[in-house]
């Protein structure tokens, strides 16, 4: 299966050999067979919502919610931005603005948080486009020229979407149109609440991981299903607060009601949600890992709970 999708690199040489970059030359890549039939597949004209949502997908991995869609989607319409990987390369490196809205998902705190590094970045361009490691070969190419600077990190998914064999890039779009539909389902408050923060975010890529270029199209609303029912398992910060409303503000909180306890012990309280948020790792070390909290379990917190509160801190506190 790897063999005749290596086969990108060449045409990425291509379109980098225009760039210049310092003089650097890009290296021969060491791949053992560049295939002559492949096609650069360039994206059908797209409207900015797709291209959006396609964005989403290349620099974050996950698919957009609404807002942020919308968002994305008129900054595109008002740059102008082309649809096909090569066009937008290009754009992006000669036009300020085209830059600005890549950049805007491209080097968000969300994605730095996803690829602190070159080599990571790398492993997850490769994840987050075709569902698959890169061969050694291309990793080792693609490795050369980041470190290099003859590309960046933020232009890396296009030049890999844009010389990308015809399987992956069939790959590609049946993971977008998952990432759409699954947008599209966003449609009542409770949804667009649970689609918030780093564990949700994870929760529907590990979804759309499942996608295969062989995928039925007909699965496409099973995996969105698949994709609502993963998100409504995630511990929502709701439901941490009312835990600690029940097992903890009966001691934390400016007016303690349990017997013997005036004030709130040592001056913690969590008499609001932004307290609960701001002390979350302490209150995980006393709940989960050290179960000394809630005091002589005297408010009678069951493992449940705790399980609870362990899974939403270890996912990121969402
Ligand atoms: C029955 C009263 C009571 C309840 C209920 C209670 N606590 Fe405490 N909490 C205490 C007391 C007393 C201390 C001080 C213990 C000490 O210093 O030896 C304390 C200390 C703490 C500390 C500081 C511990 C440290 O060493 O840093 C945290 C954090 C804390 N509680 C969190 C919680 C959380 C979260 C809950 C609910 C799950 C909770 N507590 C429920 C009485 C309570």
């Amino acid at each position: 299966m790897s063999g005749p999708r290596r086969a990108g690199a060449m045409i990425a040489a291509m379109l980098l050999a225009g760039c210049g970059g310092e003089g650097a030359a890009p290296v021969a890549p060491p791949v053992r067979a560049v295939h002559a039939d492949v096609t650069v597949l360039p994206v059908a004209s797209v409207d900015a919502e797709a291209l959006a949502a396609r964005l989403y997908l290349v620099y974050l991995g996950r698919p957009a919610e609404p807002a942020g869609l919308a968002y994305h989607a008129n900054a595109i319409r008002v740059a102008g931005l082309p649809a096909a990987p090569a066009a937008l390369l290009a754009r992006y490196r000669s036009d300020p603005q085209a830059r600005q809205v890549l950049d805007s998902l491209a080097a968000s705190a969300e994605a730095r948080a996803l690829a602190p590094d070159d080599a990571t970045a790398l492993l997850l361009a490769y994840r987050q486009l075709f569902n698959r490691a890169p061969d050694p070969g291309g990793a080792a190419y693609w490795s050369t020229l980041l470190a290099s600077s003859v590309i960046t990190r933020v232009e890396l998914p296009l030049v890999l979407l844009a010389s990308a064999h015809p399987l992956d890039v069939a790959q590609f779009e049946r993971k977008l149109a998952v990432a759409m539909a699954f947008t599209a389902a966003l449609d009542t408050p409770t949804r667009l609440a649970a689609y918030q923060g780093s564990a949700a975010g994870a929760a529907v890529r590990e979804v759309l991981a499942e996608v295969d270029a062989a995928t039925d199209p007909n699965g496409t609303q099973r995996l969105v299903d698949a994709a609502l029912a993963r998100l409504a398992s995630v511990p929502v910060f709701s439901q941490v607060e009312a835990i600690v409303q029940t097992r903890c503000l009966g001691c934390h909180s400016v007016t303690p009601t349990m017997p013997g306890f005036a004030t709130a012990p040592r001056g913690i309280r969590f008499d609001s949600a932004d307290q609960i948020r701001a002390d979350a790792r302490r209150i995980y070390v006393n709940v989960v890992q050290t179960e000394f909290m809630p005091y002589g379990n005297r408010t009678a917190m069951t493992p449940a709970e705790r399980a609870l509160v362990r899974t939403w801190f270890e996912l990121g506190q969402p």
